[in-house]
C-alpha cells in the first residue's frame, strides 16, 4: 500500500517513518524549502536511536528509510490508498491543500487529517469526499506514542472509520474511535487539566514544585502537570485551551490569565528555556 503524508514537520516526518517501518511506501510532501531535508535527518536520527535500543535491527532502519519518497510539490498522489495530511494548524492552510489534494489523488483512497484542534468535519468539507474522510490524531512523538485517535466527522462513511482502525492497527498503533467533539478524547481531558494547574499555581494554592510532586505522589502521574506543560510548550497549550474555550463557549475551559502573561513573556517553557521551571 502507498501512503501520502502531506507535510514533514514533527508530525509528518513521525507518521511517515512509523508506516515506512511497518512495510509501507510513503511519499512525503512539504512545499517549504528545507522542511524535506529536516525531515530526512529527523527521521535518520530517530531511526538511530531505535537501532542503538535494539528496537529495529539496522538492515530494517535501512529499509524503512528507502521506503520514503520525499516529493517538494502536491503532485502525482493517485497511487496512495492512503493520504495523511499534517500541515500547519491552519484551517486556511488545511482548506488550501485539501482542495489541491482532491485533484491529485484518487477517488477510492482513505483521506485524513492529524488536525489536534480544528473540526475533522470542516476539513473533510474541503476535500469534496467527506465520507473518505476522518481525523486519525497521532501523538508526538509519533513513532513511541501507541494511540491514534480515529475520528469520525459527521459524513464520515462507516467504512473508513473501520478503514482508518484497520490502518492504524497495522502500522502497529492502538486506535481508539471517537465522535468529531473538540479536542476529541485526551486533550479534552489533558488540556484543561494543565490549565487547572496553572490557576492553582496563580492562586497561591502551592509552589510550582509542590503542585507537581503532588500529582505524582498522589495520583501517580509520571511527570506533574507544570512540567508536562513546559513540555508540549506555553504557547501550545495556550492555543489549544483557547480553541476549546472558543468552541464550547464554556468558562470551565477559559485559560489562566497567567498562562497567557507567560507567553507574552517569552517563557514557552523547554523550547525557550524557561516556564514553570528553568532548562539549561
Ligand atoms: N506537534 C504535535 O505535538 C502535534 C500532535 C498531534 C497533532 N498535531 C497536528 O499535526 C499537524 C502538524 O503539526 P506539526 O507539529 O507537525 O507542525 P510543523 O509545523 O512541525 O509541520 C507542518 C509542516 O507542514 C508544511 N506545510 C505547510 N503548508 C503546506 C502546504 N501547503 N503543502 C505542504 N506542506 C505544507 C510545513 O512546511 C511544515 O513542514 C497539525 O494539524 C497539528 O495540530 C501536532
Amino acid at each position: 500500500m502507498k501512503v501520502a503524508v502531506i507535510g514533514a514537520g514533527t508530525m509528518g516526518s513521525g507518521i511517515a517513518q512509523t508506516c515506512a517501518v511497518a512495510g509501507h511506501e510513503v511519499v512525503m510532501a512539504d512545499v517549504a524549502p528545507g522542511a524535506l531535508e529536516r525531515a530526512d535527518a529527523a527521521i535518520g536520527s530517530s531511526l538511530g536511536r531505535l537501532v542503538r535500543k535494539e528496537v529495529l535491527a539496522q538492515a530494517d532502519a535501512d529499509e524503512a528509510r528507502s521506503r520514503i519518497e520525499m516529493r517538494d510539490r502536491l503532485e502525482g498522489l493517485e497511487d496512495a490508498g492512503v493520504v495523511i495530511e499534517a500541515v500547519y494548524e491552519a484551517i486556511d492552510v488545511k482548506r488550501e491543500v485539501w482542495q489541491r489534494l482532491t485533484e491529485v489523488t484518487s477517488e477510492g483512497a482513505l483521506l485524513a487529517t492529524n488536525t489536534s484542534s480544528l473540526s475533522v468535519t470542516q476539513v473533510a468539507a474541503f476535500s469534496g469526499r467527506p465520507e473518505r474522510f476522518c481525523g486519525m490524531h497521532f501523538f508526538n512523538p509519533v513513532p513511541m506514542m501507541a494511540l491514534v485517535e480515529v475520528v469520525r466527522g459527521l459524513r464520515s462513511a462507516d467504512e473508513t472509520v473501520e478503514q482508518a482502525r484497520a490502518f492504524a492497527e497495522g502500522i502497529g498503533k492502538t486506535p481508539i474511535v471517537c465522535e468529531d467533539k473538540p479536542g476529541f478524547i485526551v486533550n479534552r481531558l489533558l488540556i484543561p487539566y494543565l490549565n487547572d494547574a496553572v490557576h492553582a499555581l496563580a492562586e497561591g494554592v502551592a509552589s510550582a514544585e509542590d503542585i507537581d510532586r503532588a500529582m505524582k505522589l498522589g495520583a501517580n502521574m509520571p511527570i506533574g502537570p507544570l512540567a508536562l506543560s513546559d513540555l508540549v510548550g506555553l504557547d501550545v497549550g495556550l492555543a489549544a485551551t483557547e480553541a476549546l474555550f472558543a468552541e464550547f463557549g464554556d468558562p470551565k475551559f477559559r485559560p489562566a490569565p497567567l498562562m497567557r502573561q507567560m507567553v507574552r513573556a517569552g517563557k514557552l517553557g523547554r523550547k525557550s528555556g524557561e516556564g514553570f521551571f528553568r532548562y539549561d
